[in-house]
């Protein structure tokens, strides 16, 4: 018997609980020929603003041992741009769910592209980039401080016409703060982690790889830590977590899931193989099939911390 791959999820239903993270995955419509978006739970897009941001200056891009660093710097098309151009091409694929990460420089910048986007059709939910931490203004600034987060999430709240999604960062001392205080803001569910502030350095010309000087750490590197943070989140807030960071392998989304994740989301792993996500989300099947599980659901927060006899 096949197992039931679909995931409740803050009043959406996934087909499946494997989702693209943003930044890694375009706008979605970029990725129709290489993923079937229909196999996939569904995607995140790259952070939209109110108006097209050019982003960092490069190089703002670099591999390192076990992931990559960026500084993009919320490169991106704008609201508008957004909606007139990308999300038609998407309603094509009805059973991926798509996801529009918000961004803004000041509150009142996200919630003019949430109010944009209640407008049209075609989209599951909003993810709030409270998280990004390659701007000097936004982002991080909102996601590393509670009053600033508990502002930003209340108003953003009131405006939303769809599920609201706070992604979190990892760039914190106590992770269960700030999903609490997500949660009191009103927010619907939460994803974590978004990447970790990192500097990496040019020996020889002692000067920084990435032109912006820090960047965003992501990939198989920071799995083991993105894990413990978001069993600590799943375990602090009675609303939904999606988890990430440096998922690979199908058996990368179980930890995710044992951990407390309803859902997942793969980055990186895009850049390695485009096809991850789908390969990542049949894999999963595959494995829930193997382990006799009759629903993926069935794993959410299965961690077993006892101690061995
Ligand atoms: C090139 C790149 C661009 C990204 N852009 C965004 C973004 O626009 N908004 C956001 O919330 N996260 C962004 N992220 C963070 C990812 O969505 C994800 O949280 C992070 O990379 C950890 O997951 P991973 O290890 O699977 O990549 C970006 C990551 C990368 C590598």
């Amino acid at each position: 018997m096949k197992p039931d791959m679909r995931v409740q999820f803050a009043g959406i239903e996934f087909e499946n609980p494997v989702l693209a993270a943003s930044g890694t995955f375009g706008y979605g419509v970029e990725f129709e020929d290489i993923v079937s978006l229909e196999k996939i739970g569904g995607f995140v897009t790259k952070g939209i603003s109110r108006e097209p941001m050019a982003g960092n200056q490069a190089p703002r891009i670099i591999e390192t041992a076990a992931g990559m660093m960026n500084a993009i710097g919320l490169q991106n098309i704008g609201v508008e741009a957004f909606l007139g151009k990308k999300l038609p091409a998407l309603r094509k694929y009805p059973k991926c769910a798509v996801i529009v990460n918000v961004f803004g420089t000041h509150v009142r910048d996200y919630l003019d592209v949430i109010q944009r986007l209640n407008e049209a059709e075609g989209i599951a939910a909003y993810e709030l980039n409270a998280s990004c931490p390659n701007t000097d203004h936004g982002g991080m600034t909102f996601g590393t401080d509670p009053i600033a987060l508990d502002e930003l999430v209340a108003r953003a709240k009131k405006v939303a016409a769809r599920p609201l999604i706070v992604k979190l960062s990892p760039n914190v001392t106590s992770i269960p703060t700030m999903a609490k205080c997500a949660e009191s803001a009103g927010a619907d569910a939460l994803s974590l982690v978004n990447t970790f502030v990192a500097l990496s350095i040019d020996v020889e010309t002692r000067r920084p790889r990435i032109a912006n000087v820090t960047a965003g750490l992501s990939g198989p590197a920071i799995k083991p830590i993105a894990v413990r943070m978001v069993w600590e989140a799943a375990r602090s807030v009675g609303i939904p977590v999606i988890g990430l960071g440096g998922i690979t392998t199908p058996e990368d989304a179980v930890e995710f899931l044992l951990a407390g994740a309803t859902a997942v989301q793969v980055g990186t792993a895009s850049f390695a193989d485009p096809r991850a996500v789908e390969r990542i989300a049949k894999g999963l099947e595959a494995w829930c099939q193997r382990h006799h599980v009759d629903r993926v659901a069935d794993l959410i927060g299965t961690l077993d911390c006892s101690k061995p006899e």
